[in-house]
């Protein structure tokens, strides 16, 4: 072919609960490196499950890369420009009060658990051109970066709760890595018995 090397804009399956994936800490990712087309599948995949945020390792990528798009949240108005692409990003500081809030993750369907996060944090990252950033951003901006890079550095939201909550969720979560759970975007279930696939 080559000379015409138009690629098309892919679904990609989202990682569930129970991959390995998904408690690594992810590698960062060399200054340059052309991102595009990832990226655009990210956010096709991220729309077609309805998330507000996807982070790599949600897609079989262990590298430090995170997208947002809140504009989606009508009773978010300030969150209407909050389409954004985290690489490599570090959060500088967490300041504020901790609130807590219901989250819910495209990597674990149908579970949302209250969570306790900081108001405010400051983030150094590069964009999609790898143009570098440090801003401060705060509440529910704020609660989907920390929860998308909690996802790069290998934690998610349900480690926050307490054992007995855990305890509560664990047949549930465990269905969830066996591919039982009823989901309408594409998935890939670690612990799917291959009759099932
Ligand atoms: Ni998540």
């Amino acid at each position: 072919m080559g000379h015409l090397t138009r690629k098309y804009i892919m679904i990609l399956p989202i990682v569930a609960y129970g991959d390995n994936i998904l408690k690594k800490k992810s590698e960062e990712i060399p200054v340059g490196t052309p991102l595009q087309e990832l990226i655009a599948d990210m956010y096709e995949t991220m729309y077609n499950a309805h998330g507000i945020g996807l982070a790599a390792p949600q897609i079989g990528k262990s590298i430090r890369l995170f997208i947002t798009d809140g504009s989606v949240l009508e009773d978010e108005p300030e969150l209407k420009d909050f389409k954004k692409v985290f690489i490599n990003p570090v959060i500088l500081e967490e300041t504020g009060e901790f609130w807590a809030m219901e989250e819910g993750c495209l990597s674990i369907p149908n579970i949302r658990e209250s969570v306790s996060r900081q108001e405010n944090v400051r983030i150094r990252y590069y964009d999609e051109n790898w143009n570098l950033h440090e801003e401060t951003y705060s509440g529910m901006a704020a609660r989907i970066i920390q929860h998308e890079y909690d996802h790069i550095e290998g934690i998610l939201f349900i480690d926050y709760l307490s054992p007995l909550k855990k305890r509560l969720l664990k047949a549930k979560l465990e269905n969830i890595s066996k591919g039982i759970v009823n989901v309408d975007y594409r998935m890939r279930f670690p612990k799917a018995s291959k009759a099932r696939v």
